[in-house]
């Protein structure tokens, strides 16, 4: 029966850091891949998490299941996180965690729920997108539509997406991203904020806010100004949180699914339903990860260590931003890349076309995908120089 399968091709990704790891130009600059670097190239182990681990290795005396709902101590860390300490919406018990193998994990069990619990709803997400929001949905039986997000001047597009926005039918689904968009980098104001919840509210839609990068834009509280904006006056609203990025556990697959209903007793009804999906999936999440997240949060030492390693890669990528603006100066391309700088999260919409792209390959061993999106974490005070002139010689 296989011999009907056909093979597909791999991600582009994969083959960028396969074609990275065979170019012997040692000025190669790798700006592909999705994780945070630091200043020597690595994406090391955060200090707050080997101390987290160490008590677990130490003190941890059984290794049954832990529920579909996950770990009761992290669902109660993650949720003041996202929401806020004192949220209304949390004294109200509207809220429920049910933590996932990572955010995608979360996706995922949002989008069985809403297949199963709300048929007939359609999901609109931005374009561009996360790639993989355009296979989980349809994954998961659900028909996908875009709105924009971007225009043909590769800047935000925020009088498309609003007017999209208010296309939509009533009752569907509405995927935002909180903060740190990927791949743009490109974020709403506050006050757009506002309106986009002004035509959330009129059309009835339910939002779905992504919300992988917290802490990595401005600060856990300003990151988290969308999901609470929502949460606070929206009767239902579904998050889907990722600790991956921010705790710097991507392999632990750490993440949750927060279900904000109207009061208490549909948040019950709703959880009851999203330990199902859970089940159905994979029955109990992995429990290193959480049990990480909530050793660390539940002890305000590791807490203001955890605090202070996540400041200071968000402090990173935000000066990486404004240098490499600044590196630019010399070449007059300050302004046309003025952009990056105001961008925010690990990835940049630099508006790069792609045969500059495959020029900044070809020529000076410089890799990103060819939407131009870069990686900023790849960016480094040794390689801006570089990288600058590069950019100058492909503009030319
Ligand atoms: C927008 C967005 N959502 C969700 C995720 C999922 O993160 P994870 O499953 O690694 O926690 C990512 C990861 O890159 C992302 O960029």
């Amino acid at each position: 029966m296989f011999e009907q399968i056909e093979r597909v091709p791999g991600d582009a990704i994969l083959g960028l850091i396969e074609a990275f790891k065979k170019d012997s130009n040692p000025q190669k600059v790798d700006l592909g891949v999705g994780v945070y670097r630091d200043a020597q190239g690595n994406t090391p182990v955060m200090r707050a998490v080997k101390e987290a681990e160490t008590l677990l290795l130490n003190n941890e005396s059984t290794k049954t299941y832990i529920g579909s709902h996950g770990a009761p101590a992290y669902g109660e860390v993650v949720l003041p996180m996202v929401l806020g300490e004192g949220s209304p919406v949390l004294e109200a018990g509207r809220a429920s965690a049910t933590q996932s193998p990572g955010g995608t994990g979360a996706l995922r069990l949002a989008a069985d729920f809403i297949a199963t619990q709300l048929p007939g709803k359609d999901i609109w997400v931005s374009d561009p997108t996360w790639p993989n929001h355009l296979g989980i949905f349809p994954a998961a039986g659900l028909t996908l539509h875009k709105y924009p997000y971007v225009d043909a001047d590769n800047r935000l597009d925020f009088d498309g997406m609003l007017g999209a926005l208010k296309q939509i039918p009533e009752g569907d689904v509405v995927l935002l991203h909180a903060c740190c968009h990927n791949p743009t980098g490109f974020d709403l104001s506050r006050e757009q904020w506002k309106q986009v919840l002004e035509v959330v509210r009129e059309r009835r839609l339910l939002p779905l806010v992504d919300f992988a990068y917290q802490g990595f834009g401005e600060g856990l509280d300003e990151d988290a100004f969308a999901p609470r904006l929502l949460a606070e006056n929206l009767d239902e609203v579904i998050i889907t949180s990722s600790c991956s990025k921010n705790f710097g556990i991507y392999c632990e697959r750490t993440g949750c699914l927060i279900m904000v209903a109207k009061n208490a007793e549909q948040m019950e009804d709703v959880r009851s339903q999203a330990a199902i999906v859970a089940r159905e999936n994979y029955s109990n999440p992995p429990a290193h990860g959480g049990a990480i997240v909530s050793e660390i949060l539940h002890s305000d030492a590791m807490t203001a260590l955890w605090r202070e390693e996540l400041t200071e890669m968000r402090d990173r990528i935000n000066t990486l931003r404004r240098d490499f603006v600044e590196a630019l100066k010399p070449y007059g391309l300050d302004q046309k890349y003025a952009h990056v700088a105001e961008q925010r999260g690990m990835f940049s919409y630099t508006g790069l076309t792609p045969e500059q792209v495959d020029r900044l390959r070809d020529e000076f061993s410089i890799y990103m995908v060819r939407s131009g999106r870069a990686n900023v974490a790849g960016f480094s005070h040794e390689n801006l120089p570089y990288l600058a002139k590069a950019i100058a010689a492909v503009n030319d």
